[in-house]
């Protein structure tokens, strides 16, 4: 058709990182909308057009190719800047993020195949570093979500930024009010899954980005002392954690969960001379607190965050177990945890970041013990997917009963006598149990 047209961005950077890529995003000196048109009726494949953006995108071979015309102005698409500029190939590389991400290749028939990096973006890719191909104020105000993207790639990466860039940062933190919270929590996420995600949430906070997004988290940070006395600091302790989990597992509510599981430690202090500092019910709370931090950050609030308030709520006693392993502990436990037993094991195998080597392996041989005083249990009495074997229905069914607190009773009662080993797992001794109850409450059977 007569245009130039050159790959660009993440793929071409991901190419050289050796990262696997599977969006293409191709801009075109012209209009990006009637290069996809003709592509699509050459490959005979569907063209989704958004007139709005000025681009245009469509699958082939799996790959998803996007086509954006080159701009003057800003790229971003969420920009609110009205009207944008058609532009050269090095207009539109000056006005996006980072120059590692401004690297295109041609795809012209005269130089097809070169990497055009009028940026620098090779060197910094070499050198690990990131950095605005312009003025980083202005990159900055383009789309302030891209200091979230420095911050991310950074973690993502280990690259570091720039000190230009990064003072750039610090300058600009507060314009990422305007950004909506959908599109920050997509960064935040990434640096939650980064390899090492406390370089993210340090970087965060010494921008000044997470007292805006997140502030419980940056609550979380200092020292309090009172004589000789002084807590460790919770900020440093959680990223500990979290990175600690990052070595373990990839799922991103586990890695949440470590996020979030002091969370209500600020909340929750108290200084007592006898038992020094101390942050009684800060589990309970912060289970309490997770619905609420979800829903300012724009995470689900389905059975993804109802996970991470069950693993916050229990974090503390597989810990209790590792110093005192009994049976009827371990058995509530399953119970309680169910199916997310190795998940809060995990989570608490994370939890041990003390200085004193000594002390963590004798915790972390323990914990072999608990998990294989679990194993054993679970083997035995099948705890984890508990169902009473006499239930409500039953009870009621048995003695005439309506909806009351006697049936609620029965039913603790045998579910306790289960957990704590006095009766087996089964409907024999569980029905007995049911019978000698009732008895004790003058309960009449209408039913054999
Ligand atoms: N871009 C930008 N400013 C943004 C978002 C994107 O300049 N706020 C540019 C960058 O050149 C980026 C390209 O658009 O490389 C594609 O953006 P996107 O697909 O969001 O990110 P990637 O860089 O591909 O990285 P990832 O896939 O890891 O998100």
């Amino acid at each position: 058709m007569g245009v130039e047209a050159y790959v660009i961005g993440g793929y071409v950077r991901d190419h050289y990182l050796g990262r696997p890529c599977d969006d293409v995003d191709i801009v075109v000196v012209g209009s990006g909308i009637e290069v996809a048109r003709e592509l699509g009726k050459r490959l005979r494949t569907k063209v989704s057009v958004f007139k709005t953006f000025g681009t245009a995108m469509l699958h082939a071979d799996g790959i998803e190719v996007e086509f954006v015309g080159a701009r003057k102005e800003s790229y971003s698409p969420d920009s609110r800047k009205p009207a944008v500029e058609e532009g050269t190939l090095e207009d539109d590389q000056l006005r996006r993020d980072f120059t590692i991400n401004a690297l295109a290749w041609s795809l012209n028939e005269k130089d097809y195949g070169e990497l055009v990096d009028p940026f620098g973006g090779m060197d910094d890719l070499d050198d690990c570093i990131i950095r605005t191909p312009c003025d980083p104020d202005i990159t900055f105000s383009d789309d302030p979500l891209r200091m979230m993207r420095a911050i991310r790639f950074a973690s993502q990466l280990g690259f570091d930024i720039c000190d230009e860039t990064f003072e750039a940062i610090q300058r600009n933190a507060h314009r990422i009010s305007i950004v909506s919270k959908e599109r920050i929590i997509i960064e935040l996420n990434k640096i939650v899954l980064s390899p090492v995600p406390s370089i993210g949430f340090s970087l965060l906070s010494n921008a000044g980005l997470l007292p805006l997004i997140f502030p419980e988290m940056e609550r979380l940070k200092g020292v309090e002392r009172r004589g000789n006395n002084s807590h460790k600091d919770n900020f440093e302790h959680t990223l500990k954690v979290l990175d600690n989990i990052a070595l373990k597992t990839n799922d991103l509510w586990l890695r949440w969960a470590a996020v979030v599981h002091d969370i209500a430690k600020p909340l929750t202090k108290a200084y007592d001379p006898k038992l020094g500092w101390t942050f009684h019910g800060h589990e309970a709370l912060g289970a309490k607190l997770v619905p609420k931090i979800f829903r300012n950050m724009r995470l689900p609030l389905n059975e993804h965050m109802k996970f991470v308030q069950k693993l916050v709520a229990l974090h503390l006693r597989p810990i209790i177990l590792a110093e005192e392993v009994t049976d009827s502990a371990v058995r509530r436990l399953l119970f309680e945890a169910g199916d997310d037993i190795d998940a809060l094991m995990t989570l608490c195998e994370a939890d041990i970041t003390s200085a004193n080597d000594a002390k963590v392996r004798r915790f972390l041989s323990n914990f072999q013990l608990v998990r294989q005083k679990m194993h054993e249990i679970e083997e035995k009495d099948r705890i984890r997917n508990f169902q009473p074997p006499v239930d409500g229905e039953l009870i009621m069914k048995t003695y005439g009963l309506e909806p009351c607190r006697e049936v609620g009773e029965i039913k603790a009662a045998i579910k306790d006598a289960i957990l704590d080993g006095v009766i087996a797992n089964d409907y024999e001794q569980a029905y007995a149990l049911m019978e000698q109850l009732a008895q004790e409450k003058g309960l009449t059977k209408i039913t054999q």
